[in-house]
């Protein structure tokens, strides 16, 4: 796509590095160790469609724009959020408190939902605006409605407008990034 000078694309390999496997391995490393050094925040997000709920841990996350207040995802496609979020066009963004690191280990794999108590793994929630779980325990939340959804490769951006929000913590509460773990996702 781009064309610098006109020259024509570029990628995904610099000219340098060219097609010796080689150089291609080194210069693969390299671009994941670079992609790492990008500083995130740690979420879990909701998502429904009918009875069904489950939440996840993502880092991809971002606000896309002021006006609208559209804050965007990025879900691989072969999650069960996917499928929900899909189906449903509305998240969760839940941010969670520092305290709270343990928790996101818990949403790494489709949660265990238990209706009667309102619980994803054992964890509170209760439905937000849109129907998605807010978790009781996040510090605070975004609801989303889903206004696009741009296909990525390996994962799907979705971008939301935030229809509600809120604290159910103290404002000044430190809340999760990934620095704060030994995780990493991505690169
Ligand atoms: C630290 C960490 C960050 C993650 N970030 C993302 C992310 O940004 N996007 C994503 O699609 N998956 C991310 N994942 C992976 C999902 O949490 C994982 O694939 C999960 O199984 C998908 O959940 P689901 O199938 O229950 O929806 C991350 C995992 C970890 C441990």
């Amino acid at each position: 796509m781009a064309q610098p000078g006109g020259t024509g694309p570029i990628g995904p390999y610099p000219p340098p590095v060219g097609d010796h496997p080689a150089a291609q391995e080194d210069y693969d490393r390299l671009r994941r160790r670079v992609l790492w050094t990008m500083p995130y925040g740690l979420y879990v997000v909701g998502s429904r469609a009918g009875e069904r709920r489950n939440g996840m841990t993502l880092n991809w996350a971002t606000q896309l724009s002021f006006d609208p207040k559209l804050v965007g995802i990025a879900v691989e496609r072969e999650a069960f959020t996917h499928q929900l979020v899909d189906e449903s066009g509305v998240f969760v963004l839940n941010v969670i408190s520092r305290e709270d690191r343990a928790i996101v280990r818990k949403f790494t794999k489709p949660v265990d939902v238990d209706l009667a108590a309102r619980t994803l793994n054992g964890i509170p929630y209760h439905d937000g605006l849109t129907g998605a779980p807010v978790l009781d325990q996040a510090v605070a939340f975004l609801d989303c409605e889903v206004r696009q959804a741009v296909e990525t490769g390996g994962h799907t951006l979705f971008v939301g407008e935030v229809v509600d929000c809120g604290f159910q913590q103290d404002e000044e509460t430190p809340v999760l990034r990934m620095e704060d773990t030994r995780m990493s996702y991505g690169g």
